[in-house]
Parts: C-alpha cells; structure tokens; sequence
C-alpha cells in the first residue's frame, strides 16, 4: 500500500444509489467455506458475535446460529468449559437425539422427576435391560404424584408411546432424518399430547428420539445456521498461548465447526505455526485467522493454509490498540486491502470484517469494501444472550462491555491475544457499560433490515452484486449531513442514535 495513501473508514464513504428492479429480493446468505466434512457452511444471515468473554458464550451462540449467524465462543475460559460450552450449543437443537437420556422400570416417580428437572427434558423413554421400549415418561407421569413417588415409573408413563422405524423419518436424499417427515407423524399423532417419537429397530429397541421443539424450531427459526445433522453450528475461538493444540484437539472432538484464532498480531509467526499445527493433524478443518489489515499480512496467513481472514487491527468500540501503539488501519480501507490482495491469488478466501460498525449501514460498506460476513462485539453486547448481569448505572439499565485487552480480560486470559502473558500488562482496552438492548434477536433483525435496505437501495439481490455496488468518498460535511440535523431528538429509534 502506497505509504500516503489516505485510509479510509466507514464514516468516510458513502454507497451509491443503484437501479432497483421491481419485484427484487434480497438475499443476505453468505458462504464462508466448506466444512470438514465438505459442506458448505452457509450464513443465511452473515454475521459473527465476537469472541470477546462479555459477549458470546453457549447462550449467544445459540441465538446466533437460531437467527442464522455464528457465534464464536471466547478464550477466556478453561479448556473444559470451552468445550462443555460448545456441546451445549451442538445438544441444543437435533435431527434425532441418539442416545437419548433413558430410565428402566425400577426407576421411581421421585427419581425420574428429579431427572426431568435437572435434565431439563419432559420425555424421557423407559426401557427395559436389553433397551427394548416399555413407555414414555412425560411432564403429566411425575406431576401431583407426591403420594405415589416410591412407585415405579411404569405405573404412570404413556404406555402407547408413538415409535417409528428409522426408515419411516429418513431423507431420501442424506441418510439423516427428515424432519419435514417427523412433523406429519407429529400431525397424523396428536392423542397423548405428544411430544415426542421415538425410534426403534425391528427388536422394539430404542435407537433415537425426535422431540416436537426441534421440529416447531424449524418454523421459529428458519434461518438457522445448522450442519447436515441438524444441529446448530458454533465456532470457538483459540490463542497462540503454550499447549493450545490440547484445546484444539477437544474442541474438534466435541464437534466445533469453526476454529477462530484470536490474536490482535496474525501477520505473525505464532499465528502461523499455529494455523499448520492445526492442517497438520485436522487437514480439512476450517480455520479462521487473524487479525490482518495489509495485503501482506493476508498473503502470508492464505500461505499457511487460513480458510479465512479475518480483517481489523483497532477499529473496535473499546479498542485502544491504535492509541497506545499507533499501529492499524481505519477498518474500511483495511477490508478493501485485504480483499484485493486476496482476490487475485486466493479468491475462494472469504474475509470477515471484525468490529468498527456503528450504524447498521456500516454493513453494507463492509460488504462493499469485500467483506464476506462481519463480526461484532458492541453491537451484540448488552443483550439478554451476553454473559454478565444488567445492573443500574446512572439511572439506566445497562451491561459491562470489555476489550479482551483490558487489563482486566487479560487477566482472565486474554493476555496471549496480544501476545503478552507477563504479570505487567499494558492494556489494549477500555472496560465499559453499553446499554441494555433486550434480545438478541431484535438486534439481527436491525442489522439484517437494514443490510436489506441498502441492497433496496442500491438495487442488488445478493452479497455479491452489492460488492459491485458504486462508493464514493465524503468530506466530513458530508457525513454531518449524513444524520439528522438541526432538530432534538423527540424519542430512540429502533436504529439509530443509541452509538456514541
Ligand atoms: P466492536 O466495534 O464490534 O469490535 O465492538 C469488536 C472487536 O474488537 C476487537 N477487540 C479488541 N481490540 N482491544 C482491541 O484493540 C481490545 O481490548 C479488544 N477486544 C476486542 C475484536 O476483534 C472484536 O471482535
């Protein structure tokens, strides 16, 4: 890059108006790259909650691959936390659930309530020893029972549950279940109050179960970001810290889709020894790296082998790495670059633009500049799906928002983000309050409304055709005139006017 060229970000452009053909559709979907098992990982919706310890955990990541994102779940928990929080997102929604908890007939009422209620389920099979179906015990077996709670199970559970073979819910064309095919039993079945099918070979043995919530969720939550067995897709993030191949490998045992090294230095070796440690033992494991703002720094991660990139190096709400070092890229122009280096030797590498957005507009200009998908941290901080209490601050309901580079996040772990690990950390953060801003899906639905009004605007139906779109820098005028002006502010909007 010319070493006066002027940097750009996302204030500093505007997008230009297009022609809109009557009847057009916009679609937002995003690929990212293909998964280890060779499908693609598709983002109906193409963002990413960051990894940062006040934002994404299982909760977030949840919510996010629901409404059709990806969370990534943040470092700064222990090895087996971080993995206990990414079975939990993969549990959390299911074609078929394959060894689903069971209790057999000398298991009491008592003891099978106190399953349900730790569990969290209300149909559980009762089996006998060799797994051959007896019944069903639902919410209704163990409810007003009090009197009757040392008597076993099978004097209260639904005799007649409703079992199917595998090959009555099979897709014709996976040989997963269908879940369109469990829904019309559901319908054909609606004695009992059913809740849910159980699956069994020619012996009565059980082999699975499909519950009513994960079919009604293909109706809530059509969007979903889920791989070819129904589950919900979650990506971790891991540092360059001593002994991370450990993390890796249980990570990629517990199914992870997508590991996310977190460094705010990818344009160096420790990234990279990583990045081959990982293609060396997972060959077809996708791998996000980062973070870069030059086209060398994207080059040399593409040579070591990142599935993708993940752009930006201080743009960030409470990011205070360009102040202390004076080093980085306003985030616009550090998108452009990278996509542009990219594009001529590794056009299949997707880019994430990782933080800087303000405005839900700031999304199409990230797409503009070539972004794929676009992470952020403060726009997703706040919600009820982000780790940590609301409390009262000054009167308002608010949540702490951190940097993985405060003092206070490295000393939960974060320190190898910057590669520091000593006792002396010199802080890369701020530590925060953001208001509180309800659920998360209220949020994407701002994000993706207004992704959409630009497409509107500009006359694209895809991401891609919105990459073409026309920009054109603005003077800082330009962008006071941008917002409202000369007039107060009689009420909030849904969009705009909450970032300062
Ligand atoms: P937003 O603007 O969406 O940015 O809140 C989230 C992104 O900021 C990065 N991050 C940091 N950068 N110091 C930094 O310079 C920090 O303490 C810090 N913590 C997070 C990170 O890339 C995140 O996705």
């Amino acid at each position: 890059m010319e070493t006066n060229a002027i940097a750009l970000t996302y204030d500093d452009i505007v997008i230009l108006p297009g022609y809109l053909k009557r009847g057009s559709e916009s679609d937002i979907s995003t690929l990212l790259c293909k998964d280890r098992d060779g499908h693609e990982l598709i983002l109906k919706k193409p963002f990413l909650s960051a990894a940062m310890d006040t934002v994404t955990e299982a909760k977030m990541a949840i919510a996010m691959a629901r409404e059709g994102g990806i969370g990534v779940i943040h470092v700064n928990l222990s090895t087996d936390e971080q993995v206990k929080q990414v079975k939990k997102v993969k549990r959390a929604e299911n074609l078929m659930i394959s060894n689903p908890i069971h209790v057999n007939d000398t298991t009491t009422i008592k003891e099978t309530a106190e399953l349900m209620q730790k569990a969290g389920f209300s149909s559980i099979p009762v089996l006998d020893k060799d797994n051959k179906i007896l019944g069903l015990a639902v919410r209704p077996s163990v409810r007003f029972q009090e009197e009757n709670f040392e008597k076993a199970i099978t004097t209260s559970m639904v005799k007649n549950p409703v079992i199917v073979r595998l090959e009555e819910v099979q897709s014709e064309k996976t040989s997963f279940v269908d879940l369109g095919k469990a829904k019309r039993i559901f319908a054909n079945n609606t004695q009992n109050n059913t809740k849910a099918l159980l699956i069994a070979d020619e012996n009565n043995v059980l082999i699975g179960m499909i519950t009513s919530k994960d079919v009604e969720n293909l109706k809530t939550f059509p969007f979903a970001c889920k791989d070819i067995q129904g589950r919900l897709r979650v990506a971790a993030a891991i540092s360059t810290a001593p002994h991370t191949m450990e993390r890796v490998c249980l990570l990629v045992e517990a199914e992870v889709d997508l590991l996310v090294i977190d460094s705010s230095q990818g344009h160096s070796d420790y990234v990279a020894d990583l990045i081959s440690s990982i293609k060396k033992e997972f060959p077809t494991m996708p791998v996000v790296a980062g973070n870069v703002v030059t086209a060398e720094g994207a080059l040399f991660l593409a040579e070591a082998g990142a599935d993708i990139i993940k752009v930006g190096v201080g743009p960030g709400a409470i990011c205070s790495t360009r102040k202390i070092s004076g080093v980085g890229l306003p985030q616009f122009s550090a998108v452009k670059e990278v996509h542009a280096a990219l594009q001529r030797q590794y056009p299949h590498i997707a880019v994430i633009a990782d933080g800087g957005i303000k405005n839900t507009g700031d999304i199409g200009k990230a797409i503009v500049a070539g972004a794929k998908a676009i992470m952020m941290g403060n726009a997703f901080a706040g919600t009820d799906e982000a780790p940590g209490e609301t409390i009262i601050h000054e009167g308002a309901k608010v949540k702490v928002y951190r940097g993985m580079g405060s003092i206070d996040a490295m000393k939960n772990g974060s320190g190898s983000r910057y590669e520091q690990d000593g006792k002396t950390l010199i802080s890369h953060g701020i530590v925060g309050f953001v208001p509180y801003k309800g659920t998360v899906t209220d949020i994407i639905f701002q994000y993706a409304g207004g992704l959409r009004e630009t497409m509107k605007l500009t006359g694209a139906t895809n991401l891609a055709e919105l990459k073409r779109a026309k920009w054109m820098q603005i003077t800082n005028a330009g962008e006071l005139e941008s917002h409202p002006h000369d007039i107060k502010l009689a009420h909030q909007e849904p969009n705009y006017g909450t970032s300062k």
